[in-house]
């Protein structure tokens, strides 16, 4: 079918929902006009907040795009009735969490998840934190829970309600010192490699380090280790950004020389370790911008972006590739589509919230503490 037709089909009959379905057989580039239109009738009463690994057809649309930190940043400063995350599940929970009690927030696909939260599960985090205390690996020195953005509200609020706080890529560090500064022991959810990179960036020794695995008894660690470490790692990790091999790195070295490695520590340590720069996505974008004419760059984060960054700086003269050949996506980023995004808009418009992320009173209390803790240490990015 040709897009002009489908256009001019009626999606909606006065007072009925609009159906997704109606709008999932159109064409992409047949909802640009209407998304715009639909911004333009919402005025200031919609915002569209977007992740930097968003689809281009989607981020043009957003009034801020950014990497967690800075959208949860912006999602606690509008005074947008309506808040349309294109992100992911956990990124649309902590909008919820810092927005004011008359805002709603919006997730344009439902199945919009991210399963490095899914690997940390609150009864699974409850376990692990009795087994601590039944072992005493909490008592003495003291542990403080320290959570990635990349979790469940309920994990953030656990955090909250027991001293700790809640981090992203961009202010890891800066949480990790907080924490460290407090107790002689973190227990790090839910990306082991997060965790690590930072803690090893921080002079903490691999061996100080244990990983807790959720699926084995007392975490498949001994006691006397357990008790001994100083950082214990959730066994949980990205999938997307764990296909970057050290290998990769070796191969970029051997066939571009100069060409600088930059990684996203959601990364292995070992993949780390051989790279030139890490940082959030915000982070990444940054350094290519700040580089001279005639820079190049391997970079180990999400397909979108990485493409993005090459069409926006080829032009200026700087060379972006992906660094593992075949291209890392998000495909549960890649959930939300321009359809999705133009059908949650022209239900607002028809005075209809499609898609709300509410996050239970009981669990917003901590999890909001939890959150206000990191907007607090704000971000101190370093090389992690
Ligand atoms: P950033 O905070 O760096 O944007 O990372 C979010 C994320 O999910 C990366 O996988
Ligand atoms: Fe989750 Fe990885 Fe996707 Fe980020 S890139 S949203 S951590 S699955």
């Amino acid at each position: 079918m040709n897009g002009l037709l489908l256009e001019e089909a009626p999606i909606q009959a006065a007072g009925e929902a609009c159906l997704l379905d109606h709008y999932l057989a159109m064409p992409d580039d047949s909802m640009d006009a209407r998304i715009a239109a639909a911004r333009e009738k919402l005025g200031a009463d919609a915002v569209v907040l977007g992740h930097h690994y968003q689809r281009d057809e989607v981020i043009r649309f957003a009034d801020f795009s950014g990497d967690s930190y800075k959208l949860s940043k912006a999602a606690a400063e509008t005074n947008a009735k309506y808040m349309v995350f294109c992100g992911v599940h956990f990124m649309a929970e902590t909008a919820d969490i810092l927005a004011r009690p008359w805002q709603q927030v919006i997730l344009p696909d439902l199945n919009a998840g991210c399963s490095m939260a899914d690997m940390a599960e609150i009864g699974q985090v409850e376990d692990c934190w009795e087994s601590l205390e039944r072992m005493g690996a909490t008592g003495g020195v003291g542990i403080i829970p320290l959570t990635y953005m990349n979790s469940a509200a309920n994990i953030k609020a656990f955090c909250g309600e027991r001293g700790g706080l809640v981090c992203t890529s961009s202010n890891a560090r800066a949480a990790f010192e907080w924490a460290s500064a407090r107790a002689g022991k973190i227990l790090f959810l839910p990306d082991q490699h997060l965790g690590r990179n930072t803690a090893f960036a921080m002079g903490i020794p691999l061996n100080e380090m244990v990983v807790w695995d959720p699926y084995q008894i007392n975490g498949g660690v001994a006691p006397e280790r357990l008790r001994a470490a100083k950082v214990i790692l959730w066994k949980g990790h990205c999938s997307v950004h764990q296909r970057f091999l050290p290998e990769h790195v070796d191969r970029v070295r051997r066939e571009e020389p100069g060409m600088q490695v930059v990684v996203h520590p959601e990364c292995r340590w070992e993949v780390c370790q051989k790279a030139d720069a890490l940082g959030s996505t915000e982070r990444i974008i940054d350094l290519i911008e700040r580089a001279p004419e005639g820079s190049s760059f391997a970079v180990g984060t999400e397909i979108h972006l990485v493409n993005r960054l090459e069409k926006r700086f080829g032009p200026l003269g700087k060379r972006v590739i992906t660094l593992d050949e075949s291209g890392c996506l998000c495909t549960t980023m890649y959930r939300i589509s321009p359809q999705h995004l133009a059908w949650t808009l022209e239900n607002l418009v028809e005075g209809r919230v499609v898609n709300r992320i509410k996050v239970d009173e009981g669990v917003k209390r901590w999890a909001r503490v939890a959150l206000d803790r990191m907007l607090e240490i704000g971000v101190m990015e370093k090389r992690a």
